[in-house]
C-alpha cells in the first residue's frame, strides 16, 4: 500500500480551512495529488496565480469553439476526434439526418452527449428518445442508429478498452447527486418493432480505431424481448442534483457523474454561490497536476469564464495553473446572483491528450492570454 508523505503543516500566514477564511488581500493556490482527493498544500498568493505576462510553449491552456465543425457525416466514425489518448477518443458529431447504417463499437463502451437536437435512439435493447443534455451511456458492442427528429450536436466520449461506472456516493447515499432511478432505458416498444423487417442493413464496427462493414438481408435490431442487467441508459443533466455547501466550495470531483479506468466525467449544473461571507464563491486556482481537464460548455453563462459560449471546449493540460477570469476575480467573495446559470460536461484524463486536426483548426488562440486584466 502506497503512503504519502502526508501530515499537516501550518506555515506563516494561511487559513487553516482550505476555500475559506483567506488572509486579507492573498489568491489561494491549490495544489494537490489525485486530483482533489490525495494530499495538498493550499498556498496564500499575494498576487494572482494566473497573473503571467507571457506564456510560451506547449503546456499552455487551449480552446476550441467547436461550434465552427461543420462536417456533418452519417456515422460517428466518421465525425472529427477533437481529443484524444490510449483512454478515450473525444468527437464533436453534427448529426442531421437518418443514419443509413448501424455503428457499434469494439473499442468500448460509448457516451453520447446531446448537446444540441433530439432524435430516436434506435438499438439492441429497443428505443430511447434522446434529446437536449441527455448522456446515453452505450454499452462495447451494442448495436444502433439514431434518425433526428431535429438537427443534433454531440459530444461523444469512449471509454477506450474500458467500461462506464458510476461512482460511489460515500457518505452522501446512492440516491445523491442523482438518484439511479431517474435513469431511462429503451423499451421493446412499437417504434422499435416498425423498424424491424428484411431490410438489408450495414454495420459499422469500430475496432482497435479501424471500421469494418458487416451486412445483413435484414435489420439486425430485431429482439423481441430480453432480459439482464446490461443496458443502455439514459441520464439527462437536469436531473442532477448538485451537492454544495453554504460554507465551502466544493471540489469538482464532487460532481463526477461517470467513472472510467483512467478518466472521470463530471456535470455543472446550476446551484446556488455559497453564502457564508469568508467561503470562496468561485473556483480556486489549482494546478491539477495528476489529471489533463476538459471543459465542454452546454448551456448557460459561465461566470468564471470570459468569452466562452455554448459549444466551446478548454483543455487545461497537467500542471497548468488556472483558476477564475479577471471579472470573477474580482467578486471571488461576492454572490454575482443567487445561483450558477452554467452546464457544462467536465472529462479529467490521468494521462495526457494529444489534439486532433479537427480542434486545431477551430481554435481560439487567444486563450492564454485571457486571464491578463483589462486595462
Ligand atoms: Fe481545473
Amino acid at each position: 500500500m502506497k503512503r504519502y508523505l502526508n501530515f499537516p503543516l501550518v506555515k506563516g500566514e494561511a487559513s487553516r480551512q482550505a476555500h475559506a477564511d483567506l488572509p486579507e488581500g492573498t489568491y489561494e493556490r491549490e495544489m494537490s495529488k489525485e486530483g482533489f482527493f490525495g494530499p495538498a498544500a493550499f498556498f496564500y498568493h499575494r498576487n494572482p496565480p494566473t497573473g503571467w505576462i507571457d506564456f510560451d510553449g506547449p503546456l499552455a491552456p487551449r480552446a476550441f469553439d467547436l461550434t465552427q465543425i461543420n462536417e456533418a457525416p452519417n456515422s460517428l466514425w466518421s465525425a472529427p476526434v477533437v481529443l484524444h489518448n490510449k483512454a478515450t477518443e473525444i468527437r464533436l458529431w453534427r448529426l442531421a439526418e437518418a443514419m443509413p447504417s448501424l455503428d457499434r463499437n469494439g473499442d468500448g463502451d460509448q457516451i453520447l452527449f446531446v448537446h444540441r437536437g433530439a432524435g430516436d435512439f434506435f438499438c439492441d435493447f429497443g428505443h430511447l428518445a434522446i434529446g437536449q443534455g441527455d448522456y446515453v451511456v452505450i454499452p462495447r458492442g451494442t448495436m444502433w442508429r439514431i434518425v433526428p427528429t431535429e438537427p443534433m450536436q454531440i459530444l461523444a466520449v469512449e471509454a477506450t478498452n474500458s467500461s462506464y461506472t458510476l461512482p460511489d456516493k460515500g457518505l452522501l447515499g446512492p440516491h445523491a447527486i442523482f438518484d439511479p432511478a431517474v435513469m431511462d432505458t429503451p423499451e421493446i416498444d412499437d417504434a422499435f418493432r416498425a423498424q424491424q423487417g428484411d431490410l438489408e442493413t450495414r454495420v459499422a464496427v469500430k475496432k482497435r480505431g479501424q471500421v469494418s462493414w458487416m451486412t445483413y438481408p435484414f435489420n439486425p435490431l430485431d429482439a423481441v424481448g430480453w432480459h439482464g442487467e446490461l443496458s443502455v441508459a439514459r441520464l439527462n443533466v437536469r436531473d442532477i442534483r448538485p451537492i454544495m455547501s453554504h460554507r465551502y466550495h466544493v471540489p469538482p470531483s464532487a460532481h463526477t457523474t461517470f467513472l472510467a479506468d483512467r478518466f472521470v466525467i463530471c456535470t455543472f449544473a446550476p446551484r446556488p454561490f455559497e453564502t457564508d461571507p469568508k467561503a470562496l464563491k468561485v473556483p480556486f486556482f489549482h494546478n491539477n497536476d495528476d489529471y489533463d481537464e476538459v471543459l465542454f460548455y452546454h448551456d448557460g453563462d459561465f461566470f468564471s469564464r470570459d468569452n466562452i459560449h455554448p459549444g466551446m471546449m478548454t483543455l487545461h493540460p497537467t500542471g497548468f495553473t488556472h483558476g477564475p477570469h479577471p471579472k470573477a476575480l474580482t467578486r471571488m467573495f461576492e454572490q454575482p446572483k443567487a445561483m450558477t446559470d452554467e452546464y457544462a460536461v467536465m472529462i479529467d484524463t490521468r494521462d495526457p491528450l494529444e489534439i486532433g486536426e479537427a480542434a486545431s483548426a477551430v481554435e481560439w488562440t487567444g486563450y492564454k492570454d485571457s486571464w491578463k486584466a483589462k486595462s
